[in-house]
């Protein structure tokens, strides 16, 4: 066996090896700095206002034990945590951040490899990012999305329903006052939201890059499973250290392509594309937007499960789990990469079942064919947009209106319910100023609010185009991540109210219809400008000076790639 990187902390007996165990003693045997048990950090982002990650340190507990049981010393490590429902101006300002202070930490401790203890939306990619650009042996647990809340007798899918719900308010159907009586029913257990949005597609995709015990991904978070999971991950770790399995062993070009494809199957989240790129960069992997459009573009929808179809995780996980579902379309998956345990995901899904066709359909009867995100180019996105066609209405995919422009969410909110303002359903609505550079952050504002006197006509969907992100629980026809975004100059900024739009999702173009030479005369909105003002100090500032556009990932320039598990210099 090689020498363990903890072994440059505790092995030796001059002074400085002297102060790094004694320090750590408090309790450990005497034979815990031997040299041969691997010291494992359990990065735990366990928060009370990170309400969906508050079980973590019960699960925590669990892959302790597992670890001790292999002859490993486990080590709780918490890292900064992210609350998507709490968090302003919005969790993803700080996804970086995260990922920045999770890798600077794992790299400056005595830890030989890492468990990842993540859920809520953003937890998972800093964790995964992180763990990309230290690359010591590293696996995730998914901390599991919580049981189904009903309300008047209905299921309730955490996210997808309160806007709906909300929408309902705005149109008259239902009552501000039964609107709030729902409130407390929407979270039923610990776990996190229990829709396909951000936080269930990034465990499927942690599952799908290999970085987690087959199986895992999905399991409810108050099931017992999870925490028998969780105990095997404890063992599993030890052994990848041993075996020196690491993320840039697991996570290649193939597993990105698995991933993608996983999410199309699971009409997953768009957040996954931000998230996914922003990883590959760590790795150093050539992932682009083409790959999305590519290896998406022929694989049907086979999870009804909202917000593009009917069911909810709970009910995913009764019904065979992720691995049953993917195994229907097993032929798809690369078998190069390998997984946490050393073997490729397919074989996992091998001895998969489905128990319910009415959550998970079959590739001859599938909800939707050609599921996968669709990446749009035109003179409006040069560098690409995206959308998701299992949420959007069919009608809407193909697409000529005029042009209804908002310069920032304020704007929005000060208008979309005034009786007089000039909309029909063709309208598209444009909000810019929501990019990664604009907002700054790159908020979940893009499923833009109907306007009312729509709603009243009983309209449920319209054309939407944003530089800004949705909600991985959000629905409708919407046309996201519009890049350059209109802080960083692109041709967001020069959309004028009334300039004619044209979506084109099967043709893959999205463009505004004006004479090139006009478009290049124009200006942009001295009001969208003002709304752009730079942050002059601390991390917004940071963030904004590096950030890179949301077409590779939205990641800070610096933080591209990776420095590895190199120890630095003494402390002492
Ligand atoms: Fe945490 Fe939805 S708010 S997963």
């Amino acid at each position: 066996m090689s020498e363990l990187r903890s072994a440059q902390w505790y092995g030796g007996n001059d002074r400085n090896t002297y102060i790094h165990r004694a320090w750590m003693r408090r309790g450990l045997p005497e034979d815990a700095f031997d040299g041969k048990k691997p010291h494992i950090a359990i990065a735990n982002t366990a928060s009370d206002l990170t309400p969906c990650n508050a079980h973590l340190n019960e699960v925590s507990e669990h892959v302790q034990k597992g670890i001790w049981e292999a002859g490993g010393i486990p080590l709780n490590l918490p890292v900064v945590s992210l609350g998507e429902a709490q968090v302003k101006p919005t969790a993803m300002l700080w996804r970086n951040m995260a990922a920045m202070a999770i890798e600077e930490m794992l790299r400056a401790n005595p830890i030989d490899g890492v468990v990842l203890l993540g859920g809520c939306d953003k937890t998972i990619p800093a964790l995964l990012m992180a763990a990309a650009s230290v690359d010591l042996p590293a696996i995730v647990v998914p901390g599991g999305p919580m049981l189904t809340g009903t309300f008047r007798g209905e299921p309730l899918g955490c996210g997808t329903d309160v806007w709906r719900l909300s929408e309902e308010v705005r149109s008259g159907q239902l009552s501000n006052q039964q609107f709030l009586k729902s409130e407390s029913s929407m979270i039923r257990s610990k776990g996190h939201c229990n829709t396909m949005g951000t936080a269930s597609t990034m465990a499927v995709v942690a599952e799908a890059l290999g970085m987690t015990i087959p199986g895992f991904a999905g399991t409810p978070a108050p099931d017992a499973r999870l925490l028998s999971l969780s105990h095997d991950t404890g063992r599993l770790i030890v052994e990848m250290v041993h075996e020196d399995r690491r993320p840039s062993k697991i996570m290649v070009k193939e597993s990105f392509i698995n991933a993608i494809i996983a999410v199309a199957a699971v009409g997953g989240s768009s957040n996954s594309v931000v998230h996914l790129l922003a990883i590959a960069g760590r790795l150093g992997v050539n992932l682009t937007l083409e790959d999305f459009d590519r290896a998406g573009r022929d694989v049907p929808l086979l999870a009804n499960l909202a917000p593009s179809g009917q069911f909810l995780m709970d009910d995913l996980y009764r019904a065979g789990g992720l691995l049953a579902l993917l195994s229907q379309i097993s032929e798809k998956f690369s078998q190069v990469p390998i997984t946490v345990t050393g073997n490729p995901l397919v074989r996992y899904m091998k001895d998969a079942e489905v128990f319910d066709r009415s959550v998970i359909k079959s590739p001859t009867a599938p909800l939707m064919e050609n599921a996968g995100i669709a990446v749009l180019k035109g003179n409006l996105a040069p560098n690409g947009a995206i959308i998701k066609p299992s949420a959007a209405t069919p009608a809407l995919l193909v697409h000529r209106g005029p042009a209804l422009v908002f310069d920032s969410v304020e704007d929005l909110h000060l208008r979309i319910d005034d009786p007089d303002l000039d909309v029909t359903p063709d309208t598209v609505l444009i909000l810019r100023g929501c990019g990664p550079r604009g907002y700054p952050g790159m908020p979940e504002v893009g499923n833009m609010p109907l306007p009312k006197k729509i709603l009243e006509q009983g309209i449920r969907d319209m054309v939407r185009i944003s530089d800004g992100r949705m909600s991985g629980t959000a629905y409708g026809t919407i046309v996201l991540h519009v890049t350059p975004e209109a802080a960083a100059g692109g041709p967001l900024s020069l959309v004028q109210t009334g300039d004619t739009i044209l979506l084109d999702v099967p043709n893959r173009t999205l463009n505004i219809e004006i004479d090139p030479i006009e478009l290049s005369k124009r200006e942009p909105n001295p009001a969208s400008t003002a709304a752009y003002a730079a942050p002059e100090r601390g991390w917004a500032k940071l963030y904004v000076d590096h950030v890179q556009g949301a077409d590779t990932g939205a990641d800070l320039d610096f933080l591209l790639g990776s420095d590895g598990d190199k120890v630095s210099r003494e402390s002492h």
